[in-house]
């Protein structure tokens, strides 16, 4: 089997019980019993390459190979291990995978660089169990903050209880904080999670930079009521108020230039029974540019709308703040390095921005971060229907080996 297909099959190993929490598909939120199987899996994958194995405080799972030289600074490789809900199996995964195989075949050639190979994989990009997402990449780059503890998830508990229920002491977290000069660099590789490498023929692409997010979320207060005995005109439904705002942020989304984008994923109704007047309604708001101008337009005028649509029916609205990043560009000198390591494959070094977020974005703020695509069928991610072609992953592969050569060879230690 080549190391493409491997990562391949381990994303598929990693994709059902015990390493999701879902019968029948795969959901693996941060700090799950999911996640720490996980975590002991590909903890094994990582010493069975020949890496050193450590969790760091903030729950990063990390393997590290030593350079000529030890205790050099490090190459970071890495990318999540959480999914969404009802997840395809390799966004996330597979970069971490791959960054295992980039060691594995170093270590099989007997190869030591002149700087370190760190493969990390990162708790919590998605965001799934907590409105907060990238806590353990920002942990790393040493930008978190500790009122980040305090967050409340769906379940009610508090990311600080989740991590004490895990023995991960809160307190400690930001300790994962990495020096900046024991890191040199950060790659992550992922499926593109969208449709132009598949649609112009392409294996793989070099990603340019990530689209800035903004998150909501949205609380409606109306007046739950018998539904059987309160007439239309009397009724202040929170869940008719929510469907107008929801129609608003589609309209408002789509006036904008083309990346910008504008979701609601999540709609909680209380009470939720047939025959009760929602009386309160809690929604997600997910706003994305690559342009904050663009991004930060679209959040205003999508705020004025919802409270303009709350005050005519007569409901509460608050929408608070949840999450914010700054769009990210790679970094030149890095994108270079994996366009000379693409041609040297045969590839063409198409190069194209994200939509999607990474921990990259966050780790750009500790050293430079380059980003490889990989193509994804159809285009189709957060979606069980996710796939990719080992073909494809051992084209990656063999980029990023070469991407670690040519890093060597300019490498000023
Ligand atoms: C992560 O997948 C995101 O872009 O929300
Ligand atoms: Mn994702
Ligand atoms: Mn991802």
């Amino acid at each position: 089997m080549t190391g493409g297909a491997r990562a391949v099959a381990r994303c598929d190993a990693l994709g059902v019980a015990p390493y999701s929490d879902m019968e029948g598909g795969l959901f693996r939120a941060w700090l799950t019993l999911a996640f720490a199987a996980a975590h002991d899996a590909v903890g094994g994958w990582m010493a069975e390459a020949g890496m050193a194995v450590r969790t760091d405080t903030a729950t990063n799972l990390i393997g590290r190979y030593e350079g000529i030289a030890p205790d050099a600074p490090a190459l970071l490789i890495g990318s999540h291990i959480d999914s969404v809900n009802d997840a395809g199996r390799y966004d996330g995964p597979l970069g971490v995978m791959l960054g295992i195989e980039c060691v594995a075949a170093l270590n099989a050639a007997g190869k030591r660089l002149p700087f370190a190979i760190e493969v990390v994989a990162f708790g919590d990009e998605e965001g799934s169990r907590f409105p907060a997402p990238m806590l353990t990449s920002r942990a790393v780059a040493g930008t978190f903050d500790p009122a980040s503890l305090a967050v409340v998830g769906r379940d009610g508990v508090t990311v600080g209880q989740a991590l004490t229920d895990n023995r991960y002491p809160p307190g400690r977290f930001a300790e994962a904080a990495r020096a900046p000069g024991s890191v040199i660099a950060y790659l992550e590789a992922h499926i593109e999670q969208g449709p132009t490498l598949e649609a112009e023929g392409l294996a793989v692409g070099v990603v340019t930079g990530i689209a800035a997010q903004l998150r909501y979320r949205v609380v409606v207060e109306g007046m739950a009521g018998h539904a059987g005995t309160t007439s239309m005109a009397l009724r202040r439904d929170a869940l008719a108020a929510a469907a107008e705002a929801v129609l608003a942020v589609e309209r408002i989304g789509s006036a904008g230039p083309d990346d910008l984008v504008a979701t609601v994923g999540r709609l909680d109704v209380t009470p939720g029974a047939v025959n009760v007047i929602p009386g309160h309604v809690d929604f997600s708001l997910d706003i994305r540019a690559l342009d904050h101008a663009a991004r930060d337009a679209a959040a205003k005028a999508i705020l004025a709308e919802l409270k303009t649509i709350a005050a005519r029916r007569g409901v509460g609205l608050v929408a608070r703040r949840v999450h914010e990043l700054s769009a990210c560009p790679c970094d030149t000198k890095l994108m270079d390095l994996l366009a000379a390591a693409m041609a040297d494959e045969g590839q063409p070094a198409r190069r194209l921005a994200s939509g999607a977020g990474h921990d990259a974005m966050v780790m750009a703020s500790l050293c430079p971060a380059a980003m490889l695509f990989i193509r994804c069928a159809g285009g189709i991610s957060h979606n069980p229907a996710e796939a990719v072609k080992p073909a494809d992953v051992e084209i990656a592969l063999r980029v990023m080996l070469g991407f670690i050569d040519k890093l060597g060879e300019t490498f000023d230690a």
